[in-house]
């Protein structure tokens, strides 16, 4: 038998497990909900993005299943060759009106929307201005465009303004921030950095994933939430989070977005969603439209929930957002955290080194709307227990 090639791999995976960072995914047993069944244990789950509950949303279910009917379980093909169907037309006309914006294309995920437009807007001779804590989403996309990538401090638009001076006026340059930083839970800095953008000349993006279905009116995101409509050129939102399906999307102007249906790669190249997925889409955004209530109802449980954390003396870092982070520090403690509250019957995934800083490794909360008051309290009651055992508080 030849030698496994691929075994240097073990040293590493070897090394994660000395560092007390090894993790076995978490398996669900059943659907993604504000108590749910892990690993075989019922847990209050606190580690989704299912920001409103819609995964589970009898509504969207209802839609999703009308349209299986109707038509097929597969699109059957990329949008550019036969995988356009009319739904798909449909919820990018719906999405587009939702945010204001002359025009949106769907992408298969958040991920595939960043990366896909950064990379086909951008060449080597361009230049990305972007905050040091902007997604991988957007990093990969920077590095797949070959452009140069100036990172600055984040939030910190007097160093965005320092890089720009020092770049030639003529180079084109694009600006970006996460509206919703997804591990802090703090807002991009965006109108300092749409004034900058309009000094400069840079075009303006957005990646809204967090802030879709949670900020600004109806869950417009941040851009109606600083109220900077017609300021940012490119608005990136995920229906895998508050819309509780699965896709990303990108909204701009006409022509912005049919250069994306003849550019982006993830659009060429990769087969579009099953009408199912479009039709659940449509069928949350008449939830935002239509019945808001469900939005203050997150924002409710987020402030009790914060307000509970930080009464009991965790630091919860800078969090404006329904995602709040429980700073532990050291990556191992953290996963400590993480793994006894499991034990206690809560599940706040830890994060740790290199998806956050080394010394900044956290177990990361997101309440939804639809966890009860009972649910919250367990949490917190456990938090409180297990902080003190493993010494945070
Ligand atoms: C800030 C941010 N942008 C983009 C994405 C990618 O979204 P999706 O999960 O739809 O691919 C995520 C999700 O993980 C995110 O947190």
């Amino acid at each position: 038998m030849r030698p496994d090639p691929l075994s240097f791999l073990n040293t590493e995976l070897d090394s994660l497990r000395q560092q007390g960072l090894y993790r076995s995914l978490r398996i669900l047993d059943d659907r993604q909900a504000a108590t749910a069944h892990f690993d075989g244990r019922s847990v209050v789950n606190l580690s989704s993005n299912n920001y409103l509950g819609l995964t589970t949303h009898p509504k969207l279910i209802e839609r999703a299943l009308a349209a299986t009917k109707e038509f097929g379980v597969g699109s059957g093909s990329v949008r550019t060759i036969a995988g356009t169907m009319a739904i798909h037309m449909e919820l990018e006309r719906r999405l587009a009106g939702f945010k204001k914006t002359d025009a949106v294309v769907v992408f298969q995920s958040g991920f595939a929307a960043n990366a896909g437009t950064v990379a086909a807007i951008l060449t080597k001779d361009d230049v990305v201005i972007s905050d040091e804590l902007n997604h991988a989403s957007i990093i990969d996309g920077c590095r797949l465009s070959k452009a140069a990538i100036k990172v600055f401090p984040h939030k910190d638009a007097d160093a965005a303004r320092t890089i720009l001076k020092g770049l030639p006026a003529s180079q084109r340059k694009l600006l970006i921030t996460d509206g919703v930083f997804s591990m802090d839970g703090d807002l991009g800095a965006l109108p300092a950095l749409c004034d900058l953008a309009e000094e400069f000349g840079c075009i303006m993006m957005v990646d809204d994933a967090h802030a879709s279905g949670v900020f600004g009116s109806n869950g417009r995101g941040t851009i109606d939430h600083f109220g900077v409509h017609g300021r940012v050129d490119i608005q990136v939102g995920t229906l895998s989070k508050a819309i509780g399906a699965l896709g990303g999307y990108v909204a701009g102007t006409r022509p912005f977005i049919e250069f994306l249906y003849h550019r982006a790669r993830p659009f060429l190249f990769s087969t579009s969603h099953p009408p199912s997925v479009a039709a659940t889409c449509l069928a949350a955004l008449d939830i935002l439209e239509h019945e808001p209530a469900i939005i203050e109802r997150l924002w409710e449980n987020t402030r009790f929930f914060k307000a509970g954390l930080k009464s009991l003396g965790f630091n919860t870092g800078l969090s404006e957002s329904p995602i709040t982070p429980v700073i532990a520090g050291e990556g191992s403690l953290a996963m400590k955290l993480s793994d006894r509250l499991f034990q206690e019957g809560v599940f706040a995934q830890g994060i740790a080194f290199p998806t956050v800083a080394r010394d900044k490794a956290r177990v990361r909360t997101i309440v939804t709307a639809t966890h009860t008051r009972d649910e919250l309290q367990f949490a917190l009651d456990n938090f409180q227990k297990v902080g003190k055992e493993v010494g945070l508080i």
